[in-house]
């Protein structure tokens, strides 16, 4: 029997561009996983879209000086081009603001709401008398009950990060005007979880083993606290209207209406096929229908996928809508950067465009899935990245199809050579290699991606071994058949090879399927085809290069930019909060550090909240703009100083020093150890190797006990690094002038 899926990746807030860690958590996966049921023959649909709704949103918009459509109009753009870029190939990627989506979550309210699970009720909220508005959520600020820092917002503290009632902020502003808002008793609707409980909980028992213990113990721990209601209505101009006549100024919450865009999407797209029932197929289980609804999403979605929107499904349930329950929700863990999480207002991120410019698509999304966060957070580190484009997927696979077909164009007439007898080697490789889609496939089936990477990566070195032994480049003068029937056992396993690697890589997998001769798409060969015997005789495709090398001075170059870049954006905030700076220059979370916020469930500290720059940018500032000139010093005095290119050889931070590293610098003539006052704004791993100016003759001097002997020409503004290194490549030694 087919399998009917229905498979969704988290819509992203239209808030900004993504980065690598959304990819690696809810779309590269959910792709890989779409790709693969395609091949195996399963009825899939992959939906997704932009979420646009939200305080966030409107506060961004506001901030860009464009409406909030204009705004979501153009992040959705920018999304969906980046997703178009990593080929994740959604079947629709539709946006929560259409017509259709308002009046899917409008029912839902509405049938939720006549079946007694959502409530009105009321509550004291602010109000902004002079803006005459609610100031919902993050609309009013002020200082923590917590921590007493300022800059407090209506939701939570940035500074301590704790999850605040917006009605015990000590002195409140509204963050429009300034104004002190008022306490006026509003009408919220709420969404009684409490009432799904046990069926939540009956639900969970049924899904043992099958979901990623890291989930399961999520939504255990969430239901063991006990659900209770949650209000569901804001009072905003942004949003789905709440569908009810004494609902004035009331939208859904983003966090209600954003999962019903899974099931506006999937209608969307049939309608738009001519098709207008045909979503029921995909969204209503039957006797004689049971569609399997996955969500791919990261770990901070949790109890939106797996308590909240199943509890709305029910519900509907209840009232005789028979939506299907969630069969899964594979989470991610959260994905980093070089040790840090990726934040773009700290510069602490890889531009994609720059990315895409340099590097393939598969090697990104080669070195994405192997290093997924399926288990365990997890980073993304340029060397890691490296490692894994130049000695798996260039090295294991890459030069294995090269030399083997080019060897066939040599010495084969470009055909693939008759097949003689194997030896005992070639007869397990041969059976390996049989196993091989039914090993990766079922490792793709329980969304374990790296590990079916690994036998991927298994087959191939298999194969490589297999050649070293028998040594076909060798034998062909001596033993024309044996050397042929090697090349021909190879060239099965890179058939194989690139059906199986068709989901991960499928651009390069392309290139090797018409290297072997293949014709058509690669991903639409059935999956069980992967291990079809490949015909002697069949004319090879020209050799060609599966996956060029990335050389070391590009990877060290990007992780020199990283730390530039991050170091530059840091000044930037010192240098707005100098005094004189205007107030509306001072930092604010950029779009895109917004864009992950969570107004509530399990979330943790915004990234911006962990940067002790921005918070020490809204603290007041101590010292003058500009401190005084130092006495001035001649020519002579200055030409005295010896300056020599060095490169640093090694690099440490000195134990409890507050920002100092030990260095090893080569000066050419001699090598130095030098202390800087830098840690703080490199990590030292990342000095290592690079070229800087050394002052050579300046006094040895002693610092926490160990000697400094001569300068690094480096120093900090804050926490930005200022650092004097040359242009390009120079002689080690050479003297600046
Ligand atoms: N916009 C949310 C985020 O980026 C995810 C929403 S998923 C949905 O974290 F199901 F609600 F749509
Ligand atoms: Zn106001």
């Amino acid at each position: 029997m087919t399998e009917r899926y229905l498979v969704t990746s988290a819509l992203p807030y239209a808030n900004g561009a993504i980065h690598f860690g959304h990819i690696v958590g809810a779309y590269l996966p959910a792709d890989i996983f779409v790709r693969y049921q395609r091949m195996v023959g399963s009825d899939v649909l992959f939906i997704c879209g932009t979420d646009e709704h939200g305080v966030p949103i409107t506060i961004n918009a506001e901030k860009a000086g464009l409406t909030p459509q204009a705004f979501v109009d153009r992040n959705h753009e920018l999304i969906k081009g980046i997703f178009e870029k990593i080929r994740i190939s959604f079947d629709h990627f539709s946006r929560t603001t259409r017509k259709v989506h308002y009046d899917v979550s409008q029912e839902f309210f509405t049938v939720l709401l006549k079946q007694g699970f959502i409530a009105e009720g009321s509550e004291p909220q602010f109000y902004c008398p002079n803006d005459k508005r609610f100031l919902a959520d993050r609309y009013v600020e002020g200082e923590c009950p917590n921590c007493g820092a300022s800059g407090a917002r209506g939701d939570e503290c940035p500074k301590c990060g704790s999850w605040l009632d917006p009605k015990t902020l000590k002195n409140p502003r509204c963050k429009l005007c300034g104004a002190t808002p008022e306490a006026r008793e509003t009408v919220q609707w709420y969404l009684h979880l409490e009432k799904f409980q046990f069926e939540l909980e009956q639900w969970i028992a049924s899904k043992n083993e099958r979901w990623k213990p890291n989930v399961l113990r999520f939504v255990r721990g969430l239901l063991a606290e006990g659900l209770h209601e949650r209000s569901i209505s804001r009072d905003l101009a942004w949003g789905v209207p709440i569908p009810l006549p004494n609902a004035e100024g009331k939208v859904l919450y983003v966090w209600f209406d954003a999962p019903i865009g899974y099931v506006s999407a999937t209608k969307e797209w049939f309608a738009s096929n001519g098709q207008p029932e045909r979503w029921k197929d995909y969204w209503f289980e039957t006797a004689t229908n049971k569609p399997k609804l996955i969500h791919f999403i990261g770990k901070d979605n949790i109890p939106f996928h797996a308590i909240v929107f199943p509890a709305m499904l029910m519900g509907m349930k209840h009232a005789g809508i028979p939506y299907v329950l969630p069969e899964n929700v594979p989470a991610n863990e959260f994905f980093n950067l070089e040790g840090r999480k990726f934040n773009k207002s700290e510069g602490w991120d890889i531009d994609l465009e720059a990315f895409f410019a340099r590097y393939s698509v598969d090697s990104l999304r080669y070195a994405l899935a192997a290093l997924s966060p399926e288990t365990a957070d997890s980073e993304f580190t340029w060397k890691g990245f490296q490692a894994r484009n130049n000695s798996e997927l260039a090295d294991v696979v890459g030069n294995l199809a090269s030399r083997v077909v080019s060897f066939c164009h040599a010495h084969f007439d470009g055909k693939v050579p008759a097949f003689g007898d194997p030896g005992a080697f070639g007869k397990q490789l041969l059976d390996e290699r049989d196993k091989a889609p039914r090993l990766i496939g079922s490792w793709i089936q329980r969304f374990e991606l790296r590990n079916a990477l690994q036998e991927w990566l298994h087959l191939a070195r298999l194969t490589n071994k297999y050649l070293e032994e028998t040594q076909p480049w060798t034998k062909r003068k001596t033993d024309a058949l044996a050397s042929g029937t090697s090349l021909h056992v190879a060239l099965r396993a890179l058939r194989t090879l690139a059906i199986t690697g068709a989901p991960f890589v499928p651009d390069g997998m392309q290139r090797l399927w018409f290297m072997l001769g293949q014709r058509g798409p690669v991903e639409k060969q059935p999956w069980d085809d992967a291990i079809v015997q490949i015909q002697p005789g069949t004319r090879l495709g020209p050799a060609d290069v599966l996956f060029p090398k990335i050389d070391d001075a590009v990877i060290d170059e990007e992780i020199r930019l990283l730390h530039v870049r991050a170091a530059a954006k840091t000044s930037e905030v010192a240098a707005r909060t100098q005094p004189g700076a205007p107030a509306s220059a001072r930092p604010r979370p950029a779009p895109d550090s917004t864009r992950h916020e969570h107004e509530e469930g399990a979330r943790k500290p915004m990234e911006s909240e962990q940067n002790p720059a921005v918070a020490a940018a809204t603290a007041p500032p101590v010292s003058p703009a500009f401190a005084p000139i130092k006495e001035q010093i001649d020519y002579e005095l200055f030409s005295k100083l010896d300056l020599r290119v060095g490169r640093i050889l090694e690099a440490e931070v000195v134990p409890k020093s507050k920002n100092l590293l030990r260095l090893k610098v080569d000066i050419g003539i001699e090598t130095r150890q030098v202390l800087a006052g830098i840690s703080q704004c490199y990590a030292p791993a990342s000095l290592i190797g690079r070229q800087v100016v050394v002052l050579a003759n300046l006094q040895p001097r002693k610092l926490m006990g160990l000697e400094s002997q001569g300068m690094v020409l480096a120093g900090h503004l804050g926490d930005a690094a200022v650092i004097l290194v040359p242009e390009k490549e120079a002689t080690v030694g050479g003297i600046v002038k």
